[in-house]
């Protein structure tokens, strides 16, 4: 019987953007009631694929069929089931939903003859809406996740430690989702490009070669509230256009210096028509795939936040939210997912990742790669963004294929990994 999952992949798709915290667009945060729907939704599809599910001790949900005999290291594959606000409904979740119909594939064949066990993992908190610090959950599992984030309030008030007791789970137990490396055998992960390359050049599915480094900023600024009428425009310490020339700055910066700088949260107090602005709260995220170029600009952009600031004599507290380095995916991982995509008939194309992913986490616990699929007009963190179910079914037939096919490392071929990709975020 062929591998036709295309239209399973993409029904619950459109069954997992059901759970949503807003009535009107989709918007799913990590440790709230429509994480625990999906995630629950997400365990009865492993289960029916063979799998024995589990949630972790940070909310992770992690499906697990044995090789040939039990307890083998396992080929994880994984991706996240949060989502920004206003989502699309395949960030994160293709990766989640493609693996597992992979995997009833293989129960299906009854391949327990492989020589290794598959893992999946729906990860929380991969975008950091929630709490301004991303990849917490395959942090938590990669076993970089410092207990500093515990007492890191989210955008609701509730501290990590907070919302995981709401959750049901114990904050002093994160630690317990950190794996071994002697139980990985790499991570692999499918998820859309985000970006306009493979519908540019023609292709359903492309193999990455890099992940951006990214690094997030928090900027607050005091400046003093005043009477819009009766304050001289001279003597005015105005904190929303003094954030409005850092905003202009950040953009310049990036611009002149090949990286790309995204400022997409501002907020204004108290953001009344007849009011100066007293406070101002803005992010910035800035990435580069070249990590010593990132380092200099955030520098350069940090003194000149600081500059325009003391110019304007308002206040301004800048702190670093999070920071990955850019993450080089690995070789003979990397050729095995080409040799898959060849397999089902396609050139396989290598490119490079803007967007973050968990992958670049997991970097720092056993090699990763990626494999991509074409999303339409590259359009993502966006309702209208689009996959074409035949471009599914090719992601899964050749995720399934690199599964089938899976050779072990040839000796020496680990240390062909750049190292430094480690991902040390500041939260
Ligand atoms: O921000 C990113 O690149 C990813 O969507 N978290
Ligand atoms: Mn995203
Ligand atoms: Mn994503």
């Amino acid at each position: 019987m062929e591998f036709t999952p295309g239209t399973i992949i993409m029904e619950r798709c459109e069954i997992l953007a059901n759970f949503s915290e807003d009535q009107e667009v989709l918007t799913r945060t990590y440790l709230t009631s429509e994480h625990r729907r999906a995630a629950k939704v997400v365990a009865a599809w492993m289960e029916e694929a063979g799998m024995a599910v589990h949630m972790d001790a940070v909310g992770n949900i992690i499906g697990r069929l044995e090789g040939q005999r039990p307890g083998l290291p396992a080929i994880m594959i994984g991706s996240h089931l949060d989502t920004v606000t206003d989502s699309g409904k395949y960030d994160g979740v293709l990766g989640v939903v493609t693996a597992i119909s992979c995997v009833a594939e293989l129960h299906r064949r009854r391949r327990r003859s492989l020589p290794f066990a598959v893992e999946i993992i729906g990860f929380g908190e991969e975008e950091g809406i929630r709490f301004r610090s991303t990849l917490i959950g395959s942090r938590a599992v990669a076993g970089t996740l410092d207990n500093a984030i515990l007492d890191h309030r989210g955008r609701d008030g509730l501290t990590f430690r907070e919302a995981l007791a709401r959750f049901g789970l114990d904050g002093s137990k994160i630690q317990q989702a950190a794996r071994r490396p002697d139980e990985v055998l790499a991570y692999i992960e499918l998820h859309i490009e985000q970006g306009p390359i493979l519908e540019t050049h023609g292709v359903p599915v492309g193999v990455v070669s890099a992940i951006a480094g990214d690094t997030r900023l928090a900027a607050s600024i005091r400046g003093l509230a005043g009477h819009a009428g009766t304050v001289p425009m001279a003597m005015r310490k105005d904190a929303l256009t003094a954030a409005a020339e850092c905003i202009l700055s950040v953009e310049k910066t990036c611009r002149t210096q090949g990286l790309v700088g995204t400022v997409g949260h501002l907020e204004t107090y108290p953001g009344s028509i007849n009011v100066i602005p007293g406070h101002t709260f803005f992010t910035a995220d800035i990435r580069s795939d070249d990590d010593h170029r990132r380092q200099v600009a955030v520098d350069a952009i940090c003194r000149d936040l600081q500059t325009i600031c003391e110019s304007r004599g308002v206040r301004l507290n800048l702190e670093k939210t999070h920071e990955s380095s850019s993450c080089p995916c690995s070789p003979w991982l990397s050729q095995q997912l080409a040799e898959a995509v060849r397999r089902e008939g396609f050139l396989p194309m290598f490119l490079q990742s803007g967007a973050g992913h968990d992958a670049m986490a997991m970097v720092d616990l056993c090699e990763v790669a990626m494999l991509f699929v074409r999303c339409e007009a590259g359009i993502s963190h966006n309702p209208a963004e689009t996959v074409r179910l035949g471009d599914a079914e090719v992601g899964a037939r050749a995720l399934l294929q690199f599964l089938e096919n899976f050779q072990p490392p040839p000796a020496g071929a680990k240390d062909a990994v750049a190292d430094g990709s480690a991902t040390k975020a500041a939260g």
